[in-house]
């Protein structure tokens, strides 16, 4: 319950995203908080105040001249009387209103009104997003401290629209949430942790690289579970499109090179999770300006390097991890290669995945893995890359406690 006690408040405007409000509440109340819900006038045109009101088990709040909330609890308290006030999902309107100062609803009087900390979960069509008075205002939200989780990119709700702006996903916000609440108490406070994620991009010359199809969703998730654990963690990823963790802070490399050096920077630590799908190869030597094709001749030949193995420097390093973690995406002989790999790299434990295209493994939502450790062997079901992150964290928490 990494939310007991504490109150959210939190306001749903119009939008279509608001749907994924009603899970949010019951993701938040699972968790142990309470929600007091405020919706706008256009969020009622997406989803009910009966259904808000009956997920959350309590009275929801739309009108700022309404005489009995005024009476009963009033809206300079309903700014006041929570821990956090979120507004998901974060409409245009809205986020133009509070950047400039706007008071003309509930919503917005109670977000110019509040003194406690807020957080913003956008969800709006690409264009809308990438406006240019959007994105004035994003910076002065920015700018006045109020962070944003999300938007993501992806398909939009309305068919045939894809580009940054889908709102995140509610297990995203949650997440958010309890890095800017709840974090400190959990069992991995005190501790700090480095996850690699991602790939690497290996230049060939200014405008070509060599890369691989890893997303960086698998060890983005572990980043984001361990800090919901109370973990000080640090996520050194390679190019991704997927947004930052919240609560975790980022460091953002692109050759396998940069990644061995960015770890070896963040030590000590007391736990290591390599899920980054590091190239094993760079180009020899890269080429200063972009490789000419010229008529009537071969092609190129690529001279290739081994790169730095990074999870067999930190399993034999001298500030070594009391837990080294790491992950082998494999397309055959799974649990043999990871058992080797265990070995040769110095880890305690080698999640071995198979990446197989009809897996679907890479670059999806969902994974399948085989926790492979000194004294065995345990296949977890397939699962959800959060589930597997959630499932890892709480390993990491026993183990580093024991
Ligand atoms: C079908 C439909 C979907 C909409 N989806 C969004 C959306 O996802 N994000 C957004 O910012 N506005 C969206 N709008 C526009 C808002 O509903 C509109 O700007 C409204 O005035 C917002 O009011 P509020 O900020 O007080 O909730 C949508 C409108 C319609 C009709």
């Amino acid at each position: 319950m990494t939310l007991s006690g504490k109150q959210i408040l939190l306001i749903i405007s119009g939008g279509i995203a608001a749907y994924k409000s009603l899970d949010l509440i019951r993701r938040l109340r699972e968790r142990g908080a309470e929600v007091r819900p405020v919706m706008t006038a256009a969020a009622q045109q997406f989803v009910t105040p009966l259904a808000v009101g009956a997920l959350s088990a309590s009275h929801v709040f739309t009108d700022l001249f309404s005489r009995e909330d005024e009476q009963d609890v009033g809206h300079i308290r309903l700014a006041r009387e929570c821990d956090l006030v979120v507004v998901a999902p974060a409409t245009a309107d809205l986020m133009a209103k509070l950047a400039n100062g706007h008071a003309n609803d509930l919503a917005s009087t109670i977000l110019l009104a509040t003194d406690r900390p807020v957080l913003l979960a956008p969800a709006m069509n690409p264009k809308m997003w990438m406006h240019p008075a959007t994105r004035r205002n994003r910076a002065i939200l920015a700018g006045d401290g109020i962070p944003f989780i999300g938007p993501a990119a992806g398909e939009m709700a309305e068919g045939g629209e894809a580009g940054e702006g889908r709102m995140a996903e509610p297990l995203e916000i949650v997440a958010a949430i309890e890095g800017m609440l709840g974090g400190a108490a959990g069992p991995l406070a005190g501790r700090r942790a480095i996850v690699t994620s991602g790939p690497t991009h290996e230049p060939i010359d200014p405008v070509r690289y060599i890369a691989n199809r890893s997303s960086g969703k698998q060890g983005h998730a572990i980043a984001a579970a361990l800090a919901r654990l109370g973990a000080e963690v640090t996520l050194i990823s390679g190019p991704v499109t997927i947004p930052d963790p919240a609560g975790v802070r980022v460091i953002r490399v692109e050759r396998a090179e940069e990644m061995r050096d960015a770890v070896a920077a963040a030590l000590p630590v007391d736990v290591a999770v390599m899920v980054a799908a590091v190239a094993d190869w760079r180009v020899a030597s890269t080429a200063g300006n972009k490789i000419k094709k010229r008529p009537g001749e071969a092609p190129p030949p690529l001279q290739l390097a081994e790169n730095p193995d990074i999870l067999k420097t930190i399993g034999h390093h001298r500030s070594r991890p009391r837990l080294v973690i790491g992950f082998a995406a494999e397309t055959e002989n799974v649990a043999e290669n990871g058992r080797a790999k265990l070995d040769r790299k110095g880890a305690d434990y080698i999640l071995a995945n198979d990446v197989s295209p009809k897996t679907g493994v890479m670059g999806g939502d969902r994974n399948r893995v085989k926790l492979i450790g000194r004294d065995g062997a345990e296949d977890w079901p397939e699962m959800s890359k959060d589930e597997v992150a959630e499932k890892l964290a709480a390993l990491i928490a026993v183990k580093l406690s024991a």
